[in-house]
C-alpha cells in the first residue's frame, strides 16, 4: 500500500481472522513504534508483545472495552513509567499516541488491522505481563487480519467536517 492508502484504510478492527501474523511483519510494526518521535527523544515506552491465545484471552479482561484483544493474532502492550507528575504523564500520552499511530499505519500497510484498548485493571495487566510495579500498562494495541473485510481506503470517514476542524490563520 502507499502511505496515503495505509493512512485512509486504517480503522479500528475488532474482529480478527484466525490467521497469525508473520514474525517479520510483526517486527516491522514494532519497529515503526520504536522509531516514533518523542519529547526530547526520551522514548518513554516499552512494548510487550503477546501472541499466546490463553494470555490474550486473559489480557482481554483488563478493561470492559478490551474484549477484542482475545481474538487478536497479537497484542502490543504499551508500558510507561508510572509517574504522578501531570506534566510527565501528559508528555508520555502524546508520545504514546505517536508510537500507536506509527504502528497502526505500518500494520495497515501490511493489510493487518489494529484496534486500541485502554487498561482498567492495572494490577491485573501488570501481573499478566510481568510488568514491574513502577510501570503503567497504558494501552493495548491489538493486531490481526480483519475477519469482516480487508482494509481499503475509507471514502467517507465518520469525522467532523474538514471546514469545521481546519482553521486557517486564525480560529
Ligand atoms: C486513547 C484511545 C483509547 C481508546 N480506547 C478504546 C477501547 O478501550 N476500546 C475500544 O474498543 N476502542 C478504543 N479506542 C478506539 C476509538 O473508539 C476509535 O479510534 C474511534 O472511535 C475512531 O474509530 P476508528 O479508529 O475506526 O477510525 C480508543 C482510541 C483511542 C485514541
Amino acid at each position: 500500500m502507499d502511505t496515503w492508502d495505509a493512512l485512509t484504510s486504517r480503522r479500528n478492527v475488532r474482529q480478527f481472522a484466525d490467521r497469525p501474523i508473520d514474525a517479520h511483519v510483526l517486527d516491522r510494526i514494532l519497529e515503526a513504534g520504536r522509531r516514533a518521535p518523542s519529547s526530547r527523544n526520551w522514548q518513554p515506552w516499552d512494548f510487550v508483545v503477546v501472541t499466546d491465545r490463553e494470555q490474550l484471552q486473559e489480557l482481554s479482561t483488563v478493561w470492559r472495552g478490551a474484549g477484542h484483544v482475545a481474538q487478536s493474532a497479537a497484542t502490543v502492550a504499551l508500558v510507561v513509567e508510572d509517574s504522578d507528575d501531570q506534566q510527565v504523564r501528559g508528555r508520555a500520552e502524546y508520545d504514546l499516541g505517536q508510537a500507536t499511530m506509527a504502528m497502526m499505519i505500518a500494520a495497515a500497510d501490511e493489510g493487518v488491522g489494529s484496534g486500541h484498548s485502554a487498561v482498567g485493571d492495572q494490577e491485573r495487566a501488570r501481573q499478566l505481563l510481568g510488568v514491574p510495579a513502577d510501570r503503567r500498562v497504558a494501552y493495548l494495541i491489538d493486531l490481526g487480519y480483519p475477519a469482516d473485510r480487508p482494509l481499503k481506503p475509507i471514502r467517507q470517514p465518520n469525522r467532523r467536517p474538514f471546514d469545521e476542524v481546519v482553521h486557517r490563520g486564525r480560529w
